[in-house]
């Protein structure tokens, strides 16, 4: 009798804490809406459910690319208490600016659980540990840094064989074979653009800016790590040239009229439609070249853009301080870890594993190259993508910059645009505190020098 009593309340006991351990939903939050984007979190979903057949899958994707419209968004839920169980979050400042809010739980758990330790590298490392705790569970590299370009036309052009590697081309060379394509093929826009959401522009810049200032002044400019109020610095002349040249390809016209009007996959298609010779765009691009069945080699072809320096960045997923289910959002984290999940996504999204140690057969020949490079080339972060600098300033520079188009599609002098815009950016990284984002390491903490 004693016994089936202790029986009956060890049960009562045991029982419903099993059940609580048991995940049922998951409120996620990503903005992957665009082709390949989608199918890549869908085989996501996919493992996960595999192993947690019960679990409902709470999406919510907010389309926008690269969290234009979902950032803030997640800003007002954390902000009002109502957090949902996980989010998509870049590795780097943007996820350092939620820590420093203190609105995320520490997942060392999850990292010492599926000895993550061992297969991340320490430079992704670095950008997903504050403080020594890891906040964050990485499922991808990308690669800021990329060439997508129409091969008919650049072979009806004989554009490498006139110009050669896209790999190794320099911001004059640029300028230069823009304007050839334009007066040899007047009917195709040499440069491709998407200035709906913004980003894309600053994009552009990102990568022309570690192109033609290199490395260090790269890294200086977008952690305010120079003597900014300096306007004769060499990291402004190097800026200003950047500048320039956004201005000029929109003032000769050498670009896509219909910039204002789209996002970063329509702009990819219009390459591939050869509407457009080239787009500068992260490696997202190529999945999205994938998913929509376009032809490697006819349509689209993609390169490192320069090869010797990788532009990295990282999406991750993190558990919210107060997630409503906790249990679900750790479970999710251990299958963003696996090997598993990390190669089904990753083959689709047109990015590379966090993880070192996964096995995948790329359908691209862009992949291998870029895998190789991450490990042989000089890695810097990505500012645009949350990787290096400050979220305000970062939004600042969408705004300048496309003003800065804006003007010059209105009539303005070149010189006079680019002059405004140097000083707005000067103003825009003291107002918004930049330098003091990551007052606590010099800019080797963002240099894997190779
Ligand atoms: C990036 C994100 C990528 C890709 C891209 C376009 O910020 O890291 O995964 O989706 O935006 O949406």
């Amino acid at each position: 009798m004693r016994k089936l009593a202790l029986y009956t309340l060890v049960a009562l006991i045991i029982i419903p804490l099993l059940v609580s351990a048991i995940p049922e939903e998951l409120i996620i939050y990503h903005w992957w809406t665009a082709g390949g984007e989608k199918e890549a979190i869908d085989a996501a979903f996919r493992v996960f459910k595999e192993k947690y057949p019960e679990v409902k899958i709470v999406e919510n994707p907010i389309a926008g690319g690269a969290g234009a419209v979902m950032k803030p968004a997640i800003w007002g839920m954390l902000i009002s208490g109502n957090p949902p169980d996980t989010f998509q979050v870049h590795a780097g400042g943007e996820l350092k600016e939620y820590v420093d809010a203190l609105y995320l739980e520490v997942v060392d758990e999850i990292w010492e659980k599926t000895g993550l330790e061992a297969v991340i590298p320490d430079t992704l490392k670095a950008l997903v540990k504050f403080r020594g705790h890891y906040y964050a569970v990485p499922i991808n590299v990308h690669r800021s840094n990329v060439l997508h370009y129409n091969p008919k036309i650049f072979d009806e052009l004989g554009i490498i064989e006139k110009y050669g590697d896209p790999r190794g081309w320099d911001l004059n060379t640029l300028l230069e074979i823009l304007r050839y394509i334009k007066e040899k093929k007047p009917e195709v826009n040499p440069f491709e653009l998407a200035s709906r959401n913004k980003w894309p522009v600053t994009h552009a810049f990102e990568v022309l800016l570690l192109i033609h200032a290199g490395p260090e002044d790269y890294v200086k400019f977008w952690t305010g790590k120079f003597d900014y109020r300096d306007l004769k610095h060499p990291v402004w002349n190097a800026v200003k040239d950047v500048l320039r040249f956004l201005a000029t390809v929109e003032k000769e016209e050498l670009v896509n009229l219909n910039h204002p009007e789209l996002t970063w996959d329509q702009a990819a298609a219009e390459v591939a439609a050869g509407k457009s010779a080239m787009y500068i765009m992260g490696d997202w691009a190529v999945g999205f070249y994938i998913a929509g069945g376009f032809k490697y080699g006819e349509e689209w072809i993609s390169v490192p853009f320069p090869k010797k320096v990788f532009i990295l960045l990282s999406d991750c997923f993190n558990v919210p301080v107060g997630a409503p289910h906790r249990d679900t959002a750790l479970a999710w984290l251990e299958a963003v870890a696996s090997v598993e999940v990390q190669r089904e996504f990753n083959l689709i999204k047109g990015s590379i594993p966090a993880r070192v140690d996964v096995e995948i057969k790329y359908p691209d020949p862009y992949r291998p190259e870029t895998a190789e490079d991450f490990k042989t080339a000089t890695l810097v972060p990505s500012p645009v993508h949350g990787a290096l600098s400050k979220e305000a300033f970062v939004t600042e520079m969408h705004n300048i910059l496309t003003s800065m188009l804006a003007s010059v599609r209105a009539g303005a002098d070149v010189d006079i645009a680019v002059k405004a815009a140097l000083t707005q950016i000067a103003r825009a990284i003291e107002t918004t505190g930049l330098p003091t984002f990551w007052e606590e390491v010099g800019i080797d903490y963002f240099i894997t020098k190779r």
